[in-house]
């Protein structure tokens, strides 16, 4: 048995858990086994990572230093709760994958893809996601909603430019692999947001139970 494998991605504030959420009740009503996670995190273990990640520290963080261990956590992670939950054919929702990784630690911080590629290849072997959600959205806003939730993590602290180039990573990755990549205006209503989400259903379903 195989599940499938969805992971959602984009910018701060696009509204990717409240999306979840919903993708995942949808699912359920179909009696679908749905298993919500997150990176970085998911497991006890890859949450003491992330807490390393986010938490703003005097010692600046080097680059490398956060390509590992958003990679670390990934492996405990792909370990102790993806990979089983698929094999079960569960639908593992994942509020971002190395999507993320591509888009800022190699989009952001200027990485390079190989670099990533190589530890992805590590990491995961030959396993992607099957699709991926992107809810893209102008960075001023998602930023001025980040900041409307409280106090910023160490990436909500970078600028406007940082943004700028986590964005274009993303829906660079979208327009070169379109069969696994959905792009969703992250910026229109709610409602319209999960209009577009509802249209994705069938297909979903059809994966999910195929
Ligand atoms: P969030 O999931 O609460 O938005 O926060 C996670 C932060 O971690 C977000 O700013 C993006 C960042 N991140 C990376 O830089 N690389 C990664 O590979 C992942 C998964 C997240």
């Amino acid at each position: 048995m195989t599940g499938l494998f969805i992971t959602l991605e984009g910018p701060e504030g696009a509204g990717k858990s409240t999306n979840r959420e919903y993708l995942a009740q949808r699912l359920r009503d179909h009696g679908i086994d749905v298993v919500l996670t997150r990176e970085p995190g998911g497991t006890p273990l890859a949450e003491r990572i992330r807490e390393l990640l986010l938490t703003p520290a005097d010692e600046p963080m080097i680059s490398d230093t956060e390509l590992l261990l958003v990679f670390a956590a990934r492996a405990q992670h792909l370990a102790q709760v993806i990979r089983p939950a698929l094999a079960r054919g569960a639908v593992v929702l994942c509020d971002r994958f190395t999507d993320a990784t591509y888009a800022y630690q190699g989009g952001g911080r200027g990485l390079s893809c190989q670099r990533i590629e190589q530890l992805e290849n590590f990491v995961q072997g030959d396993m992607r996601p099957d699709l991926t959600l992107i809810f893209d959205l102008p960075v001023e806003i998602g930023l001025s909603r980040a900041a409307a939730r409280g106090r910023l993590d160490r990436f909500e602290q970078e600028g406007l430019e940082f943004f700028e180039a986590v964005r274009s990573a993303y829906l660079d990755r979208a327009h070169q692999v379109p069969q696994r990549y959905r792009v969703i205006d992250a910026g229109q209503p709610l409602s319209a947001v999960q209009q577009d989400l509802g249209r994705l259903l069938p297909e979903l379903l059809e994966r999910a139970l195929g």
